[in-house]
C-alpha cells in the first residue's frame, strides 16, 4: 500500500536564482491530508524556507490558491489522494509574477479591484434619522451570489485572456463590481460602467467559462460578466430608439 506522495514544488528565491527551479519532496499520504498538509509537513520537517501562504485552512480566506498539476485549485481544499500515486506538482498560481516560491504579487489585481469601487457607494445618504437601507429577500439573492468571492485568484490563473492581456480587469474584479450594481442600496453603476465598458474591461472576455468552472465559491464570474454585455447593449439599443429617454 502507498504510504508516501512526492511533491515537485516549484522554488523561486530571487537571492540564489534568477530561474525557478523544481524541488521534490517525500510526504506521509494521509486520508485526511490536503495539499495544504503537505505544505506545511513540510516546512515544519524537511525544509523550512519554502514560502507560501495560507490562513484560514476552511476555503474562506482565499489565499492558499495554486497550481496543481497545472490547474488552479485551493490548497487547502484539495486532497492528496486524488493525485495518487502522484506525483504533484505545485507551482504558484499562473498570469501572476511571483515574488517568491508559492508566493504571488497580487498588486496589479488590487489595483483594478479599487478602480471597480467594490464597496456601497451613494450619491446622497439618507439622513441617519431614516434608518437603515432596507433590502428584502429578493433583493439580497440579486447579488449575493456574487458576493461570496474570496479574492483568491483561481480565475485569473484559469483565464487565457488573463495570460494574453494582463491589463483586462478579470473576472473577479467584474463579479465585484457586479455584486453592488445588483444592490439596491448602491448608486454607483454608473461609474463603474465608464471603466468596464473601456477596452480592458467586459468586451476583452470571450467567455472561455474556465474561470466559473475553477470557481472555488460558485460565484460565476463569467455568467457575470455576460450579464453586464446584455445589460450593456440593452442600453445602447434604448440609446438609439429613445435618444430624448436617455438625457
Ligand atoms: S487557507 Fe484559507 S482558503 Fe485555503
Amino acid at each position: 500500500m502507498q504510504t508516501t506522495i512526492s511533491l515537485e514544488i516549484q522554488r523561486y528565491r530571487p537571492e540564489q536564482e534568477s530561474e525557478p527551479v523544481y524541488q521534490s519532496y517525500e510526504v506521509p499520504l494521509r486520508k485526511d491530508w490536503v495539499i495544504l498538509d503537505a505544505l506545511n509537513y513540510i516546512k515544519d520537517n524537511l525544509d523550512g524556507s519554502l514560502s507560501y501562504r495560507w490562513s484560514c485552512r476552511m476555503g474562506v480566506c482565499g489565499s492558499c490558491g495554486m497550481m496543481a498539476n497545472g490547474t488552479p485549485v485551493l490548497t487547502c481544499a484539495t486532497f492528496l489522494e486524488t493525485y495518487a500515486p502522484g506525483p504533484i506538482r505545485v507551482e504558484p498560481l499562473i498570469n501572476f509574477p511571483v515574488i517568491r516560491d508559492l508566493i504571488i504579487d497580487m498588486s496589479e489585481f488590487i489595483t483594478k479591484l479599487k478602480q471597480m469601487k467594490p464597496w456601497i457607494v451613494r450619491e446622497e445618504e439618507q439622513p441617519l434619522s431614516d434608518g437603515e437601507y432596507l433590502q428584502t429577500p429578493d433583493q439580497l439573492t440579486e447579488y449575493k451570489q456574487y458576493s461570496m468571492c474570496i479574492n483568491c485568484m483561481l480565475c485569473y490563473a484559469a483565464c487565457p485572456i488573463v495570460g494574453l492581456e494582463p491589463g483586462f480587469l478579470g473576472p473577479a474584479a467584474i463579479a465585484l463590481a457586479q455584486r453592488y450594481n445588483f444592490d439596491n442600496r448602491d448608486q454607483g453603476k454608473k461609474q463603474r460602467t465608464e471603466i468596464l465598458k473601456e477596452d480592458n474591461g467586459i468586451y476583452e472576455c470571450t467567455f472561455v467559462g474556465e474561470c466559473s468552472i475553477v470557481c472555488p465559491k460558485s460565484v460565476d464570474p463569467a455568467g457575470a460578466i455576460q450579464r453586464y454585455k446584455v445589460a450593456a447593449a440593452a442600453e445602447w439599443w434604448k440609446s438609439l430608439l429613445l435618444p430624448w429617454g436617455n438625457r
